[in-house]
């Protein structure tokens, strides 16, 4: 079963930010994320992503994986997507209270983004659908956004639009709070303990999860009564790290160095393993007894 959460509460106020944002883990991120998940796709999901994603990607999902972000002036509405705004200081989410836009449309921020296209996917292997979706993109959105809502700062607060707006230095280089964690951290790990390849990142990170050391592994890919997803845990678990990592030390014009990258970089870590972890168990459940349609 998956759905929308339904929400009651009414809105008065409305908002009209229209203020460019950065949006999600940098490219490195996002293909990390594609490439963990392709490890534990079952064959069946296989079959079904290679028959969806775009002839250029060859077969390769993570090839694909920051497309949301190219398209993301093209196609405008998507901009809220990415991410979703949660109140300055409270360090938790909730669906009803957190899943809309600045104009205060329920449903598109990226939890939402999450259910509708899980639900694509889902209907459009059911031949009795009428509406036809384009499932290359419901794919390609779908493999971004379980990406995105891991990233703390994607669930971060309204006020300083999850970071964007606290300016920061990143070693000597001037930043915001949001690119830190987008691409910072990554780019300076890749530096620092990957001989600057991605693919030797990639490999720790997965060996880590083949030798179960990350803490809380058995349960990453469990959905709660049987879901096909449930992006609302990761949110919150994005928030409480965003409040407890992320913003902690990193006020206003404050220079994150050594301290900061080495006690955070293992959280970027385990969130990368995490969201290819679940990313994989979704596409998973999506795709799992649909094997004959796939092979079309
Ligand atoms: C969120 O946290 C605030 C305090 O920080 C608390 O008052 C509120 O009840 C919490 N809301 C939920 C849904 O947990
Ligand atoms: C759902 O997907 C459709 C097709 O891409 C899109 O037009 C709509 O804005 C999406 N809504 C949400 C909440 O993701
Ligand atoms: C589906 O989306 C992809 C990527 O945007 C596009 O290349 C393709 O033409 C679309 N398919 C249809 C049938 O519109
Ligand atoms: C892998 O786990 C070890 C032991 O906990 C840790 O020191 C290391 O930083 C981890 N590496 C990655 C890429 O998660
Ligand atoms: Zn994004």
């Amino acid at each position: 079963m998956i759905g929308f959460d339904l929400c009651w509460i009414g809105r008065a106020l409305v908002f009209l930010l229209l203020i460019p944002r950065i949006l999600g883990w940098g490219k490195e991120g996002h293909y990390a994320i594609c490439k963990i998940a392709e490890g534990y796709l079952t064959e069946d999901t296989v079959t079904a992503v290679k028959a969806l994603i775009p002839d250029h990607a060859e077969g390769d999902l993570a090839a694909v994986c920051s497309w949301p972000d190219d398209v993301r002036f093209h196609y405008r509405w998507s901009s809220p997507l990415h991410y979703v705004d949660t109140p300055d200081f409270r360090c938790n989410y909730t669906y009803c209270r957190d899943c809309h836009d600045s104009a205060e449309q329920k449903d598109r921020c990226v939890t939402g983004a999450i259910y509708n296209y899980t639900m694509q996917l889902m209907s459009g292997y059911n031949s009795n659908s009428e509406i036809k979706y384009n499932l290359t993109e419901a794919l390609m959105f779908l493999s971004h956004f379980v990406g995105d809502v891991h990233q703390p700062l994607h669930a971060g607060f309204l006020g300083d639009e999850g970071g964007n707006t606290i300016t920061v230095r990143w070693y000597r280089r001037k930043t915001n709070l949001h690119h830190v964690w987008d691409t910072m951290i990554i780019d300076s790990a890749l530096k620092t303990f990957y001989n600057k390849d991605l693919a030797t990142m990639i490999q720790a990170i997965q060996s880590n999860i083949t030798n179960g050391w990350f803490s809380g592994i058995s349960s990453w890919a469990n959905c709660a009564s049987d879901h096909t997803v449930c992006p609302d845990p990761y949110a919150s678990e994005s928030i409480d790290l965003a409040c407890k990592f992320a913003y902690r030390n990193a006020t206003p014009g404050s220079t994150l160095g050594d301290d900061y990258f080495f006690s955070r970089l293992p959280v970027v870590e385990t969130r990368l393993a995490q969201s290819g972890v679940r990313l994989a168990a979704t596409l998973n459940r999506i795709f799992a007894s649909h094997a004959s349609i796939a092979q079309e």
